[in-house]
């Protein structure tokens, strides 16, 4: 059965997607700091889905020089990788000119340069391997700058374009390249927000997630609809509009 590594695996989207991966029959690499939580999760999905195998392993996505170690330990267990899903992600939120520089640094540092470790250390394995496939995620966050997170729609559209490029390089390679866009979907990460527009639950969102990873879609937004068309419309949207936003 084919298998698929999922970094900031404990919450969110990453658990749940492990959760429904496991359901559907994946060996699972699972990955995040919290190695307590790593260990707890492995044992819950064992008990509801008993997938094939499932490994974890503790990773900082900005240990960029263990990420290639981490990786090559879970393919060790696995006996193998077939799909990266590249999770790991924070938003924390912040203004420019306000002395928020650390944590404009710290979005970037996870969610661009930790995804870029992560995906690079896959592609050299599917490389040698011959075929694989690089799931990234991005955030409607991409489609416009957004008041109070620049850092955060710097990095997730910045992780877009990184994989519009491993996808033009690897072109005549055996490697599909997805880039998701999801909404809002219901996690920590976005819980203190005070307007969540079209919000899905987070198992809806890793079952979506698994359909578009599994018909190996170049991109898509999460849900597709109506982000898909509210998506184009944010690129237009007069910037008098979204300093409101
Ligand atoms: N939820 C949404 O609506 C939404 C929308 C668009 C995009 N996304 C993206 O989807 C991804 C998952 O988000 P989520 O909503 O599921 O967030 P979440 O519930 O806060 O989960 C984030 C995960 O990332 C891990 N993590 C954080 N920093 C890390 C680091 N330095 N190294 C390794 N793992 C780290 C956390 O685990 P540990 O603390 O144990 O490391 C946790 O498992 C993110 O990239 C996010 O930007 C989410």
């Amino acid at each position: 059965m084919a298998s698929i590594f999922i970094t900031g695996a404990t919450s969110g989207i990453g658990r749940a997607l492990s959760f429904e991966m496991a359901k559907r029959g994946y060996c699972l690499a699972l990955s995040a700091r919290s190695v307590e939580e790593l260990e707890k999760m492995k044992k819950e999905i064992n008990d509801e889905h008993s997938p094939p195998a499932i490994a974890v392993k503790h990773l900082d996505v900005t240990d960029y020089r263990a990420v290639p170690k981490a990786l090559s330990f879970l393919i060790g267990e696995l006996g193998g990788l077939d799909i990266v899903y590249a999770n790991a992600g924070i938003g924390l939120g912040e203004r420019v000119g306000k002395n928020e520089f650390d944590k404009a640094r710290a979005t970037i540092e996870v969610n661009l340069l930790g995804a870029m470790a992560t995906i690079d250390a896959a592609v050299a394995y599917f490389l040698k391997k011959g075929k694989g496939h690089v799931v990234g995620v991005s955030s409607v966050a991409a489609f416009r700058g957004m008041p109070r997170s620049s850092s955060y729609c710097a990095s997730k559209a910045g992780i877009a374009i990184y994989l519009e490029s491993l996808r033009a390089e690897t072109f005549r390679k055996n490697i599909d390249v997805t880039v998701l866009y999801p909404g809002y979907i219901d996690t920590p990460l976005n819980q203190m927000l005070p307007k969540r527009p079209f919000l899905i639950s987070v198992e809806k969102g890793a079952k979506i997630i698994a359909d578009l990873i599994e018909k190996r879609v170049k991109s898509s937004t999460v849900p597709v609809y109506p982000w898909n068309i509210v998506g184009k419309l944010l690129k237009i949207l007069p910037t008098g509009m979204v300093s409101r936003l």
